[in-house]
C-alpha cells in the first residue's frame, strides 16, 4: 500500500503540476465521508467541486456501472446503441427540453453550447457571417479550452495562452442595465452566464436576476444560456438552479454531478430550433453519449429524486447559513457567509492573496473536514447532498472549533 508522503512524492516528480492541491491522498470514498491510506476519515465538504452530489461511490450509481461495463462500453456514434435513446428520452421527460446532445466533460458542454449559439444566429438570426458575439459575465469561470478562457477574466487562467477566440463581450455580473446595453450592440447571438459564480468564490446574484436576463435576451432575440454545470443536479436546493426563478433557458449545460462522478459526463439541452442547427458531421466525441455514460447518468438523476436530494440541500443549506451567521457575528475572521442549498462560502477577513484561508483549511484538515479556498480567502463548502443533518452539524462545529483555533494561534 502506498503512503500519504509517496502518493504525493510521486505526483510531484511525475505529474504536470497544474493544480495546487491540499496536501491530502484519499484512497476510498463512502457518501459523504472519505479515507487515506493511513486510515483517516474525513468529511468531503467539496464534492469534487460538486461533482459527487450523490455521495462518493454511490452504490447504485457503482453497480449499473459494473453491469453496463460488462455488456457494452462504448460503440461511438458510428453506431446506434441500446441505451442513448433510452437516456435523451428520460433527460427530455426530466429536464422538458425538445433534444440532448451529449457531452463528456464540462469545457466541451461549453463549447459545444457556443457552436450551437453562434449556429443558431447565423442559420435562423441571419446575423453577420463570422461576427456573432455572445455576452459573459465577468468573473466567469466555463472551464479551460483555447476559447473559454478567451473570455475569462482571471490572469492566471488566460497569461500566455493567447492567442485568444475572438467573438466575446463581458458585462459585469449582476448587472441587468450592462446585459441590456450589450445587448443592444450588432450581431448579439446570445448571453451565457453561471446561476451563481462557484469559482469566483460563490457569487449569488439578486433575486430576479437570472429571470430578467432571460426575458432580456427574448426581447433582443439572443440564446439565454445556462452553465449549470456546478449548480445543476440539486446542489442549490432546485433540480437546476434556474428553477428557483421558473427560468427556461434556450441551452442548458450540464456535467459534474450527472453522473454522480462515477464518470465524466456531460450534456447540452436546447429545443430543435436551436438543436436542429447541428447536422451530421459538424460536432461530436468519440465518448460523447457512449452507453456506460448514459446508463449511469440515468441512474444518478434516479439517485437524485428518489432520495430528495435537491430538498435535503434545500434544507440543509439554510441550517448551515444560519450557523454560519452565528460564526461571522462572534468571530472577526469571518465577514459573510452566501449561498444557495448547499453550495456555500465563507469570506476570510484577510486581503486576496493572503494565505490565511488555505492555512484555515489545512487545520479543518487536522479536525477531519476537507475544504479548499477558492479565489484566495473564500473558502467554498459543498458537501455532497446526501449529508445527514446531524452529520451536518458536526460538521459545523468542526468549522467553529476551527476558527476559533485559529483565531487564537494568531493572536
Ligand atoms: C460553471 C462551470 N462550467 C464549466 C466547468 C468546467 O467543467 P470541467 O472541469 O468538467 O471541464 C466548471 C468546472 O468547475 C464549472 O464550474
Amino acid at each position: 500500500m502506498i503512503s500519504t508522503p509517496q502518493a504525493i512524492e510521486l505526483e510531484q516528480y511525475y505529474g504536470a503540476h497544474n493544480y495546487h492541491p491540499l496536501p491530502v491522498v484519499l484512497s476510498k470514498g463512502k457518501g459523504v465521508h472519505v479515507w487515506d491510506p493511513e486510515g483517516n476519515k474525513y468529511y468531503d465538504f467539496l464534492s469534487a467541486y460538486s461533482a459527487v452530489n450523490q455521495g462518493h461511490c454511490h452504490p447504485r450509481i457503482v453497480e449499473t456501472l459494473k453491469n453496463q461495463a460488462e455488456k457494452l462500453t462504448l460503440v461511438s456514434r458510428a453506431f446506434h446503441s441500446d441505451q442513448l435513446g433510452r437516456y435523451e428520452k428520460y433527460m427530455h421527460d426530466l429536464f422538458g427540453y425538445d433534444k440532448l446532445l451529449p457531452m463528456n466533460t464540462g469545457a466541451e458542454g461549453v463549447e459545444t453550447a457556443i457552436k450551437l449559439c453562434r449556429k443558431w444566429s447565423y442559420e435562423k438570426q441571419n446575423l453577420t457571417p463570422e461576427q456573432a458575439t455572445i455576452i459573459v459575465a465577468k468573473g466567469n469561470f466555463h472551464g479551460r479550452t483555447t476559447s473559454i478562457i478567451s473570455f475569462s477574466n482571471d490572469p492566471v487562467a488566460r497569461k500566455n495562452f493567447g492567442p485568444y477566440t475572438p467573438g466575446f463581450v463581458s458585462v459585469p455580473y449582476n448587472d441587468l442595465e450592462a446585459l441590456e446595453q450589450a445587448l443592444q450592440e450588432k450581431n448579439v447571438a446570445g448571453f451565457m452566464v453561471e446561476p451563481i459564480q462557484g469559482e469566483a468564490g460563490v457569487v449569488v446574484p439578486d433575486d430576479g436576476y437570472l429571470k430578467r436576463a432571460a426575458e432580456l435576451c427574448e426581447k433582443y432575440d439572443t440564446l439565454f444560456i445556462a452553465d449549470e454545470i456546478q449548480t445543476g443536479i440539486a446542489r442549490t436546493g432546485k433540480m437546476l438552479c434556474v428553477d428557483h426563478e421558473n427560468v427556461h433557458p434556450d441551452i442548458v449545460i450540464l456535467g459534474k454531478a450527472l453522473s454522480g462522478g462515477a464518470y465524466p459526463v456531460s450534456a447540452v439541452l436546447a429545443d430543435d430550433p436551436v438543436m436542429e442547427c447541428l447536422r451530421p458531421g459538424e460536432h461530436g466525441s468519440t465518448y460523447g453519449g457512449n452507453p456506460l455514460s448514459c446508463a449511469v447518468a440515468m441512474e444518478a438523476l434516479q439517485v437524485i429524486e428518489d432520495e430528495k436530494l435537491a430538498e435535503n440541500a434545500e434544507q440543509l443549506g439554510a441550517i448551515f447559513r444560519e450557523e454560519m451567521n452565528k460564526l461571522v457575528e462572534q468571530s472577526d475572521l469571518v465577514t459573510l457567509v452566501r449561498g444557495k442549498g448547499l453550495l456555500n462560502a465563507i469570506v476570510i477577513n484577510d486581503s486576496e492573496d493572503s494565505d490565511t484561508a488555505w492555512n484555515i483549511c489545512l487545520q479543518l484538515k487536522e479536525n477531519g473536514l476537507l475544504a479548499k479556498p477558492t479565489h484566495g480567502n473564500i473558502i467554498r463548502f459543498a458537501p455532497p447532498l446526501v449529508m445527514t443533518e446531524e452529520q451536518l452539524y458536526n460538521c459545523i462545529k468542526i468549522i467553529k472549533k476551527t476558527i476559533e483555533q485559529y483565531e487564537k494561534t494568531a493572536v
